[in-house]
């Protein structure tokens, strides 16, 4: 059996390196995970399996099409053949058939002798066992030389191999793929800095709930089936993501009620305008202004751009009842006439911003309220992140507590809010439970921990040209904090800046869990009185002091403003593909 190390440590990153949750997840959903997954191998599962990988890594790191690899390594397992040492006893022409029918150049007698020479080699040098080597060499380079001493392994059998190993064998960690670094840096996952970038990487990936293994190996297929040319842009624009990858237009989800009713929730279609206009027509005065922040409903020609959001790289969800007992006014271009049929009584879109994030509405009849809301934000959510996109904003009446009590069950910062704070513009993350960064770093960023989200002086860092998140506290409360559980939080992690106005027990573990997870973040904490016990700080900060004077010490913890950072874009540069 093998022993399972953690995946990776988690070394402090620097800050301000962005961190692109949803990108990551959509790369390894889009271009696929490990090619041991991929050939059907659990290599956390034990010795047997990577027995197998070894199998499938002579085979997929040879020059040849990883179809034809895939293929050959089934029909080899098909014949008996798990692990090297069931091709010791097998006459050469066996195997010559056998790799044949994989789709081999017809009588690849030099494959079949190496396959028996390594079955010979690792049956003299490690008693037949494969895991041997990963027990006898625990130091990286004496494993890659052992296994690069095997013939037919070369430095990319031996890279492709160890790179899924990694965290199964102690020995197991090589460098980070040349290639995964270059398309990491394409796709801005990465910065042009240097750094530990595969540290980076493993960050990236936890916090997209992925494998940092899935994520390089992701990466690797990118650079290996990206288009050569110039033009692409990188980034969330990369040609090999731009494909749209929401909900289809066809899809749909029934959900039965009780009496044969039933709700649909499917894609929003640009012909749904009028039945938006009849939906919001119905809504009452507060309703409408809880949605669009103005006293009428918007007018037909609003409503029919804001049906069409998928043609601007947005999704919109309409959820439709069906009621056969009730009778509803059908539309003219259904038939005219009177007749069953189903009547939308919800809507929910996300509109894409400059930022990378998306401008998030809602609106569900009071008739149908209950459920429904929570339903559709989490549905939408599930395809803004299917997209690419890391966050959805929208502003919220600080009155609005149904609209609170739905974010909160996600997780939700305040990024801005007015001076008489009526109304206040919150972002949810569409993975995990809290939000993260918008893509680019032009501002210094203060990441607030405050009940609620609400804190006296974030207006004033905002107004001093500070990039504010106040972070609600998680749903579930503080110790729901990733930080808490010892794992990377992208608010805090990307900070320049943590400060800490939880007060009491909570805020003093909550200050302790940064210190061990976000090492490299200054912390600052906001007490009642100078004496309060809580360890090293970068500022404490008096409860009682005035917003502009919290601004000028936030200052001098972050320093000035650095210039604008230039994220690599690839217009004038390739992948290399090798
Ligand atoms: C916001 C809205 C979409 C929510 O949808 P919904 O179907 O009403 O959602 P729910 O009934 O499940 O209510 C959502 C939450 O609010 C809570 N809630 C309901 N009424 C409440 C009230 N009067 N006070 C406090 N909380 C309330 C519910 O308990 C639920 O919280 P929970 O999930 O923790 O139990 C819906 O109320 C609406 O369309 N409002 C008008 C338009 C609007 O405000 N849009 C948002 C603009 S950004």
């Amino acid at each position: 059996m093998a022993t399972h190390h953690p995946v990776e440590p988690l070394v402090p990153v620097s800050v301000g390196l962005p961190v692109a949750p949803t990108l990551a997840a959509a790369l390894v959903r889009r271009l696929g995970a490990r090619y041991s997954m991929e050939a059907g191998i659990d290599v956390d599962a034990g010795d047997t399996e990577v027995e197998r990988w070894f199998v499938a890594s002579t085979l997929f790191g040879a020059r040849i099409a990883a179809k034809v690899a895939k293929r050959t390594f089934a029909i080899l397992e098909k014949s008996g053949v798990h692990r090297i040492a069931d091709v010791a006893g097998r006459e050469r022409g066996e195997l010559v058939a056998l790799l044949d029918s994989g789709g081999y150049a017809r009588y690849d007698f030099r494959t079949a002798t190496k396959l028996q020479t390594l079955a010979r080699q690792v049956a003299e040098r490690y008693g037949g066992e494969v895991a041997e080597l990963g027990r006898r060499f625990v130091e990286p380079d004496e494993l890659a030389a052992a296994l690069d001493d095997l013939t037919g392994w070369g430095p990319v059998t031996v890279a492709l191999f160890l790179r899924e190993l990694r965290g199964v064998w102690p020995g197991a960690r090589p460098p980070l793929d040349r290639r995964a670094a270059e398309a990491g840096r394409h796709l801005e996952l990465l910065c042009d800095e240097g750094g530990d970038e595969l540290a980076h990487l493993a960050l990236v990936a936890r916090l997209s709930a992925c494998d940092p293994r899935d994520l390089e190996a992701a990466l690797v297929r990118l650079a290996l089936a990206h288009p050569k040319s110039g033009g692409c842009r990188g980034g969330r624009e990369c040609v090999m993501l731009a494909r749209s990858e929401g909900l289809p237009s066809d899809a749909a989800r029934r959900i039965a009620l009780p009496g044969c009713r039933r709700v649909t929730i499917r894609p929003m279609r640009s012909d749904d305008g009028p039945e938006l206009v009849a939906l919001y027509a119905s809504l009452d005065e507060e309703d409408v202004y809880r949605r669009f922040l103005t006293v009428r409903p918007p007018p037909a020609t609003f409503v029919s751009n804001m049906a069409a959001v998928a043609e601007r790289g947005g999704g919109g969800l309409i959820a439709a009842i069906f009621d056969p007992s009730g009778v509803a006014h059908v539309a003219a271009s259904d038939g005219g006439g009177q007749g069953p049929r189903e009547r939308i009584v919800a809507e929910a879109t996300y509109s894409p911003l400059a930022n990378g994030d998306a401008e998030l509405g809602i609106t569900v009849v009071a008739s149908a309220r209950g459920w429904l809301g929570p339903y559709l934000l989490d549905a939408l959510l599930e395809d803004a992140a299917a997209r690419g996109i890391p966050n959805l904003r929208a502003d919220v009446l600080t009155a609005n507590a149904q609209m609170f009590a739905m974010l909160r069950r996600r997780g939700y910062a305040v990024i801005g809010c007015d001076s008489e704070p009526a109304l206040v513009r919150v972002a949810v993350g569409t993975i995990g439970n809290v939000p993260s960064w918008p893509g680019s770093h032009s501002a210094r960023r203060v990441l607030v921990e405050a009940p609620g989200g609400r804190w006296h002086a974030d207006n004033a860092l905002r107004h001093a040209g500070f990039e504010v998140m106040v972070c609600a506290s998680p749903p579930g409360g503080w110790a729901a904090c990733p930080a808490w559980r010892g794992e990377p939080c992208p608010l805090a992690a990307c900070a320049d800046v943590i400060v800490d106005t939880v007060p009491g027990k909570a805020g003093r573990l909550l200050l302790d869990a940064h210190r061990r997870t976000h090492p490299s973040v200054p912390l600052c904490a906001e007490l009642s009185r100078d004496v309060e016990e809580t360890g090293p700080l970068a500022e404490r900060i008096l409860r009682c002091s005035p917003a502009t004077a919290v601004a000028a010490l936030l200052e001098q913890v972050v320093g000035p403003p650095e210039a604008p950072r230039t994220l690599p874009l690839a217009a004038d540069s390739t992948i290399e593909v090798t």
